[in-house]
């Protein structure tokens, strides 16, 4: 195994998590070198001595191999992610509207530097599905996929079917357990779903979309009305973001509000938690569930992106056979 000298960006709900379950992982040879912040004046649960405020101190740090992402601000994330990989270091991204708005382009600078950037974090925080997508159904042929890929919404629709609170009181419940985004319209409104099914179909059907091709219906325009359709029929209502094969080959994604009724797979996955099922030829319907928002959760899918940098084996290949003129195929390129 490699030892990572990470250099982390951004020490919010996440980025303190991440340095809590890395201390609490002591087998996992990797430790933060250094930590670039925004705010001089925030108060912080570790000392100043481990902070810096200019990114080019972790940049032109020949010790730090590993930039970790983990800032709220999509364009300044798109900044580092793409100076890093511009300089051969290895990237690991939370960031899911910075990986959707960009995603050919990262992937083409993947492809250019031979350098890997891992995201599983950015969808569906604790729940591995990417990796699944990528290494299991490699061949067996997906007819769709579909879940629930944000966990304030869920929150706040679980919160507000069971225990009859207002909206605004479990958005704000939400927001205090950090699973919110800053700017909260971006759950509330589908887009934060939107980003993840962007990368879901990516991984599923290899096809690249921009935000602006999918719809996306929020929950911030479900009212009492809807409510109590659902209580007096037993049904719930969940934010779904499905993307399915049609019978002529092209593919329908979008994310929506549903009702569904106690049959659905999805009926019973509440909270924080996400739920997705993919349908393929030979597995038949496959379900994953884990939580999907929160400072742990999420570090943890980080945690594993970083372990799984640490193996090496590709990067490192990749590296030897440009070095040597040797030609990799392609397919070598999106997997750790
Ligand atoms: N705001 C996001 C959510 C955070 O609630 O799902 C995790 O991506």
């Amino acid at each position: 195994r490699k030892k990572l000298n990470i250099g982390l960006f951004g020490f919010g709900c996440v980025g303190f998590g991440l340095y809590e379950v890395l201390q609490k992982t002591p087998g996992l040879k990797a430790n933060i070198k250094n930590i670039c912040v925004k705010d001089r004046n925030k108060t912080r649960e570790i000392g100043v001595e481990n902070f810096t405020f200019d990114k080019n101190d972790i940049f032109n740090d020949p010790e730090i191999n590993v930039i970790v992402e983990l800032i709220d601000d999509a364009d300044a994330a798109y900044e580092i992610v793409t100076t890093a990989l511009k300089s051969g270091k290895a990237v690991v991204s939370a960031n899911k509207k910075m990986i959707a708005e960009h995603f050919e382009e990262l992937l083409e600078l993947q492809r250019k530097h031979n350098v890997p950037l891992l995201y599983e974090a950015a969808c569906c925080a604790s729940m591995p599905i990417i990796r699944n997508l990528e290494e299991y159904y490699d061949n067996d042929l997906l007819e769709s996929i579909q879940g629930i890929v944000n966990g304030s919404t869920n929150y706040i629709l679980t919160k507000t079917f069971k225990e009859n609170l207002s909206y605004d009181e479990a958005l704000k419940q939400a927001q205090e357990k950090g699973f919110a985004e800053s700017n909260p319209i971006l759950d509330t409104g589908g887009f934060d779903a939107k980003y993840k099914l962007l990368i879901l179909l990516a991984h599923s059907f290899g096809y690249i979309a921009k935000p602006e091709d999918l719809l996306n219906i929020g929950i911030n325009n479900i009212g009492g009305l809807e409510l109590k359709y659902a209580r007096e029929k037993g049904l719930k209502i969940k934010l779904v973001a499905q993307a399915f094969k049609n019978n002529d080959g092209n593919i329908s994604a979008f994310v929506i509000p549903k009702f569904v009724d106690t049959e659905d797979r999805l009926f019973n996955v509440d909270d924080v938690f996400n739920g997705v099922i993919t349908k393929t030829s030979f597995a038949d319907e496959q379900f994953f569930v884990g939580k999907g928002a929160g400072a742990h959760p999420t570090a943890s899918a980080v945690l594993s992106d970083i372990s799984a940098l640490s193996y090496d084996y590709q990067y490192e290949y990749k590296k030897i056979a440009q070095q040597e003129n040797i030609s990799l195929s392609d397919d070598v390129n999106l997997k750790v």
